[in-house]
């Protein structure tokens, strides 16, 4: 059997589907966890029973381990330094969302990547999903023809599980996050399937936030994106906590529309696709509709893993893409960046009045030095007096009261027996409560 790239995994809650991918893949082996909450590593601990692998609670001890590549699912906001620590230590990156959270953060990114040739590969885990995967191949072999609108949506309300995601942690990256920050679950698919750079946004997000406010969120419930992509293409990207649920992708080309199902068809959302189009422009030839589940090759193994089976193909390109496999498809840290700059420009044009923004073309070297300072954030760690509100208006000022409310819910949570809640699973299992 060829050999196995050894993995190490930041972050034990999200981390756990990464860790999961190396038992079970056949191309890799999980060797090293790291985690600073004693609760979580215990629980790994607990799981790993038999497996030949170090725990770790430091960063820097973890990344000294003999292993080829680490997995980043720490939080959200603090992805980029500690890529940039890894690939200086020789190791290959794969970043959960979001990639960075600062302009200053991006540029030392890209040039990380450029200077030590590591392979960077963001865990846009939706792009993998089959309908929207399936749309990247269509686009290839031109069935619709030129891209020229789309519209993309990640709706999660996260209200009933807010305890369970911020555990009442004040200044939890949850709750410190902007409204268009979370961008690249809905956007990423559209700049994956089509390759096309977003040039400028016009930001929008809700004014009604009671939803996000109740459970201690600053940020406002929901934001949207429209973008222009660099062919004059326009797409309209939605993400946040409507009451409804929505995981959706539709493309329309110079000779068709693809698009995959809508929730409440009965027909497995983004496992199903649709595509109505011409075989040329201005046919009109009302051929129909044709409705299918696309299938890829390792569908059995990936049928078990999480978000329609993508959490299983976004680690097999990882891996394959560093024992060489011409056949594996990453995100790169400049595509990374198209899927993520749009959702940042977009608050910056919130905050302006919904002005149109030019979206930053960090490929240029010469744009580079422009922002190489920028630390504007929604994070008081990071942004120095850069500070950003977290949403239009200012930041709200939520008493404390919200927080302790949502930590005994937590507390709660993690003393019952719901096996449905693994993240209080995976913190009882480590804590024995
Ligand atoms: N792609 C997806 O579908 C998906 C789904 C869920 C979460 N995520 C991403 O996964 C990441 C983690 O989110 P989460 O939901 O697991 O919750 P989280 O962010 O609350 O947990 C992060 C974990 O990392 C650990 N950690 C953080 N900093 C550390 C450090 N310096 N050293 C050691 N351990 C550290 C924490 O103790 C915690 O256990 C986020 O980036 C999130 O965006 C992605």
């Amino acid at each position: 059997m060829s050999k196995k790239i050894k993995i190490g995994v930041l972050g034990g809650y999200r981390g756990s589907s990464m860790i999961k991918y190396c038992k079970e893949a056949e191309n890799a082996e999980v060797v090293a966890i790291c985690d600073n909450a004693p609760e979580v590593l215990e629980a790994q601990k607990r799981d790993a029973e038999g497996l030949n692998i170090t725990f770790y609670d430091n960063f820097d001890e973890f990344i000294q381990h003999d292993m080829d590549a680490v997995v980043l699912a720490n939080f959200a906001t603090e992805h980029a330094p500690f890529a940039i620590k890894a690939m200086k230590q020789g190791k290959h990156v794969f970043s959960e969302v979001s990639p960075m959270q600062t302009m200053k953060e991006a540029v030392e990114l890209l040039e990380t990547v450029e200077e030590t040739g590591m392979i960077y590969a963001y865990g846009e885990n939706y792009c993998y999903m089959p309908a929207p995967y399936e749309m990247k191949k269509l686009y290839a072999q031109n069935k619709i023809g030129e891209f020229e609108y789309g519209e993309c949506e990640y709706i999660h309300n996260c209200e009933p599980i807010w305890p369970s995601i911020t555990y009442g942690i004040k200044d939890h990256w949850r709750n410190n996050m902007y409204s268009t920050y979370y961008c690249t679950h809905s956007l990423g698919p559209i700049i994956h399937a089509t390759g096309l750079r977003p040039v400028s946004v016009i930001g929008l997000e809700s004014a009604n936030n009671k939803r996000r406010e109740m459970g201690g969120g600053k940020g406002a419930d929901l934001g949207i994106e429209i973008v222009t992509m660099e062919n004059g293409a326009i797409v309209k990207s939605i993400h946040g906590g409507l009451y409804e649920n929505s995981v959706w992708y539709s493309m329309y080309g110079s000779k068709g529309r693809m698009e995959s199902a809508r929730e409440e068809t009965g027909k497995n959302d983004v496992k199903t696709i649709f595509v109505k189009c011409d075989v040329n422009e201005g046919d009109y030839a009302k051929l129909p509709v044709e409705e299918y589940r696309p299938a890829r090759p390792y569908d059995d193994k990936a049928r078990a893993f999480g978000h329609g089976s993508s959490d299983f193909y976004c680690m097999w390109h990882f891996v394959e893409k560093i024992k060489g496999n011409p056949e594996a498809d990453i995100i790169d840290v400049y595509e990374a960046l198209d899927m993520f700059l749009p959702g940042m420009f977009a608050f910056r044009s919130i905050l302006g009045g919904s002005v149109p923004t030019e979206i930053p073309n960090l490929r240029k070297k010469e744009e580079r030095e422009k922002w190489k300072n920028d630390t504007a954030c929604t994070d008081p760690k990071v942004a120095g007096d850069m500070l950003l509100p977290t949403r239009f208006g200012g930041t709200p000022d939520i008493p404390d009261s919200v927080y302790e409310a949502v930590k005994q819910k937590w507390d709660e949570e993690c003393a019952s027996d719901n096996p449905n809640n693994y993240r209080a699973m995976i913190y009882k299992k480590g804590e024995g409560k």
